[in-house]
């Protein structure tokens, strides 16, 4: 994803991201998913441009996005972390992963590190239920996790940070 430089590469990012959406039809919530995919989150501007085109207040292009929880409103992380908390996960030590995860990522539940850095989420299934506890570092499945793996991966993204 290229970093977008000034108002108006973002502006025909937008666009471009709607104008080349493939469901099509111009829905507000199959623009905003186009922005979604293509620019990694909905940019206050892309809420003014959908509501433009589907000729609709900017407030009801923001009812649609804020009742969404997958989209972002703010630029997306470098990298992101996700620990399933499902059933077969639960009982084989998630919890106690997920307490590693906000310790070492200093944040109270899920949600961007202070430095926008790292993405943590929690997931109710990553499909991989044989292999729990199962996170994702960068949507790569991880199996058999434990609170030392993780500790380490952490550390090994911060170590990445320029
Ligand atoms: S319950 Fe954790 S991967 Fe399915």
């Amino acid at each position: 994803m290229e970093p977008i430089t000034n108002n108006s590469d973002l502006e025909t990012q937008i666009n471009n991201a709607i104008e080349n959406n493939l469901s099509g039809r111009m829905t507000i919530l199959a623009a905003l998913l186009a922005v979604q995919d293509d620019i990694g989150y909905i940019p206050q501007k892309a809420l003014e441009i959908v509501s433009e085109l589907n000729t609709t207040t900017v407030n009801d292009v923001w009812g649609v996005a804020s009742f969404y929880p997958n989209f972002r409103f703010d630029p997306p992380t470098e990298h992101t972390i996700e620990i399933c908390w499902g059933p077969s996960c639960h009982i084989t030590g998630a919890q106690d992963i997920i307490k590693s995860c906000l310790t070492e990522l200093n944040l109270e539940t899920e949600g961007d590190t202070n430095d926008g850095f790292i993405n943590f989420k929690f997931n109710t299934c990553l499909a991989a239920c044989a292999q729990s506890p199962v996170g994702s570092v960068d949507h790569k499945i991880i199996g058999r996790l434990n609170k030392k793996k993780i500790i380490d991966l952490i550390n090994n993204l911060k170590s990445q940070k320029k």
